[in-house]
């Protein structure tokens, strides 16, 4: 998609969907009277009959039957508040890329009025355009791929480019792909996503300029002591995999390690979920999949700094070789866990990934899992729960969640909680009590963390959208992808 910028008013834009932000409330504002103008009332006639008035949410499509050099305007609220946040343009643009797919516009034309920064509005304009062009579409046998857009004009009268916005825009568009890879992984079926599956595709997406890929299987995984992967795994046909994924440049100021949990099926082994709730469970590799996506683009965004993920990866089945409740896992780090319910597996993998990251003191870890149904019900579906050991670390990956579009709330640590994950026979055991299941989960990954610096994201409930929205449609969504660029990009 080629962005332009131009310095001219609406009236003037030959395109073929012209996007007006309208402000709740404030619909006739002097753009949009002289638009009317132009099209002889027909426009505010529009308005009335139609009752829009600019909230959230809502947009209004007018065709402009040639009385203007657009062929069609859309009018999207952006609500009321004084200033248009961010995330308020990534919601209008995709908004105006979905109304574009079913007219068929391949050229977008949007009124630029941004109020902070314009070249980090710029980014999420494009973002939420990319965004929403993403469709899953290859099971489908009478798919009709949306009309890719093609051009995106922003302009204003006096608009004036700059070097910063220009790097924004051609950014925005570089980085976006690293969503669609996340997606993709996600959405495949469960038995495709396998973990040989999901290791080819690491290596295919996350190759050259400073990025390699190292695959180790059973074998290895047995000699290197991953004994929370191999206990997982125990129930499968399938071999496990740890893929490990280098970005090294040249100049290096820190090392940060990303983990990914890869549960390619989550049925909950024999301690089996009911057949309801794993009907998504071929979600549970998206932390995986969002560590692919993101570190896929590594070479676009050229960080200074060393990223090494690490995805521990299997599916978690039962059969007559499964852990049983009751098993013992010895780790490389010499703990002992309790496997006393089978389907808080996440844990056990991700243990194993903490353990022998955190040999290599990098200068931070951040895990990225669909670890807790617990999360869910804390936080809903949209947001992430955000755990650490170092205050200045999560404010960092907040503050990257809130301008990447991607909400996270911080959920505590409770010391006092550790009493739940005690064992009556070996060190601690891997499930709590009823009651704050997503902070005993990562009180058990805590134990595997030492001294470095950790970050631990409880992605369970935005990992998968269970409707369409504008930016996404049903299924994977990329989560955390754009939080961890984010998070790169200034860390
Ligand atoms: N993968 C699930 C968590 C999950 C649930 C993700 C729903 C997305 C949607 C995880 O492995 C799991 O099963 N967790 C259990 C833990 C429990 C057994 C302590 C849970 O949340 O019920
Ligand atoms: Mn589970
Ligand atoms: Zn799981």
């Amino acid at each position: 998609m080629e962005v332009k910028f131009r310095d001219t008013g609406a009236e003037r834009i030959k395109t073929d969907l012209l996007v007006l932000p309208a402000m709740e409330n404030r619909v006739e504002d002097s753009t949009l009277r002289l638009l009317d103008r132009r099209l002889g009332g027909g426009l505010s006639r529009r308005i009335k009959k139609s009752r829009f008035t600019g909230a959230e949410g809502t947009s209004l499509l007018h065709a402009t039957g040639g009385a203007l050099p657009a062929a069609y305007l859309l009018l999207v609220g952006m609500g009321k508040g004084e200033e248009i946040e961010l995330d308020s343009w990534r919601k209008a643009a995709a908004r105006a890329r979905k109304e574009a797919g079913a007219i068929g516009a391949e050229e977008i034309a949007l009124h630029f009025i941004p109020n902070g920064e314009p070249e980090t509005a710029v980014g999420a304009v494009v973002e939420g355009i990319l965004l929403a062009s993403y469709q899953f579409n290859k099971y489908r046998s009478n798919s009709k791929p949306a009309a890719p857009v093609r051009a995106l004009t922003l302009f204003r009268p006096g608009l004036r480019r700059s070097a910063a916005m220009e790097r924004a825009a051609s950014l925005a568009v570089d980085l976006g792909p690293g969503v669609y890879v996340a997606r993709d992984l996600v959405n495949e079926p469960p038995s495709v996503t396998t973990a040989r599956f999901l290791a080819e595709q690491a290596g295919r997406t996350c190759r050259g300029r400073g990025l390699r890929v190292e695959v180790w299987g059973k074998k290895k995984i047995q000699a290197m002591n991953l004994a929370g992967l191999l206990a997982v795994n125990r129930g499968s046909t399938e071999e496990p995999r740890f893929i490990i994924i280098r970005y090294q440049p040249p100049r290096a100021r820190k090392k940060v390690v990303l983990i990914g949990k890869g549960i390619t099926f989550d049925s909950g082994g024999l301690s089996l979920k009911p057949a309801k709730s794993m009907e998504t469970m071929k979600l549970d590799m998206a932390g995986g999949a969002a560590i692919i996506g993101a570190m896929s683009r590594l070479p676009y965004l050229r960080p200074e700094i060393e990223v090494t993920g690490y995805i521990p990866t299997t599916d978690n089945l039962p059969s007559g070789s499964a852990q049983k409740p009751g098993d013992i896992i010895r780790y490389l780090n010499g703990k002992t866990v309790e496997v006393l319910n089978t389907d808080a597996e996440g844990r056990l993998i991700l243990a194993d990934a903490l353990a022998y990251a955190a040999k290599q003191k990098p200068d931070c870890m951040i895990t990225l899992a669909t670890l807790t149904g617990a999360c869910m019900v804390a936080l809903g579906t949209e947001v992430a729960g955000v755990f650490g050991n170092h205050q200045p670390l999560v404010d960092d990956v907040i503050r990257s969640g809130r301008e990447a579009g991607e909400k996270l709330w911080q959920l505590p640590l409770v010391k006092e909680y550790r009493e739940e994950i005690k064992s009556s026979v070996a060190d601690i055991k891997n499930v709590g009590g009823s009651y704050g299941g997503a902070i005993t989960a990562a009180l058990m990954l805590q134990e595997f963390v030492g001294d470095v610096s950790w970050a631990h994201l409880d992605i369970a409930g935005p990992a998968f959208a269970e409707k369409d929205t504008p930016g996404c449609p049903k299924g994977g969504t990329g989560f955390g992808v754009r939080t961890l660029l984010k998070f790169l990009a200034s860390y």
